[in-house]
């Protein structure tokens, strides 16, 4: 027999409510438009797009579709933390940030972990044909001193990197010490999204 130990889990979650993805959408542009710090903040940075991350920390008073998004993060980021074995108040979960990113042709975010907060992840908005894959990576891959290569055809919870393609509609979320990737996109629509951190209060 053979057991398997310390597995990863990423929490896949379609959010069926159309009108609150198209308000959402709407809401994006309607922030990207009037956030001017934020874009001077993408100029500096040399961002491949638009993100409030670093201007804007208050979506969810600027727009109704956001304050009803968090109560839906909210609900979600309870049942990972009970299907993770927390010992944790749900209340005590916090959400601590809460951003837009938009990527044109080309975009990407190179590989990073969320320090500080304890889950993370991304509702897709936009995926346009030929947007990037987010890609996530084995959190062992720093001790693999001498591990020999893989087969092509391993099974998915054997790859040492996972790709996955987003829809719309589509909600990731994964514990934030899980290192991921979004992958060089080739459309020229954009590719929007909302991603978020939670902490947990003690
Ligand atoms: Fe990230």
């Amino acid at each position: 027999m053979t057991r398997l130990l310390f597995p990863t889990r990423l929490f896949e979650t379609a959010l069926s409510d159309t009108a609150l993805l198209e308000d959402l959408e709407e809401a994006c542009w309607m922030i990207e438009d009037g956030d001017e710090a934020g874009h001077r903040w993408c100029e500096e940075k040399g961002y491949p797009g638009y993100t409030s991350y670093a201007s804007l920390d208050d979506l969810p008073r600027r727009a109704p579709a956001f304050a009803e998004l968090e109560g839906q993060l909210l609900k979600q980021a309870g049942r990972a933390a009970e299907e993770l074995g927390w010992d944790i108040d749900a209340k005590d979960i916090t959400l601590d940030a809460l951003w837009i990113n938009i990527l044109g042709e080309g975009g990407h975010h190179p590989g990073h972990i969320h320090p500080g907060s304890v889950l993370s992840g991304t509702l897709y908005i936009a995926v346009p044909e030929g947007a990037g894959d987010i890609r996530f990576e084995d959190p062992r891959l720093a001790r693999m001193m001498a591990a020999p290569p893989l087969l092509d055809t391993v099974e998915e919870d054997q790859k040492r990197f996972v790709y996955v393609a987003p829809k719309p509609g589509e909600l990731l979320m994964w514990e934030s010490w899980l290192r991921h990737e979004v992958m060089p996109g080739r459309s020229e629509e954009p590719r929007i999204s909302i991603s978020f951190n939670f902490g947990h209060r003690a």
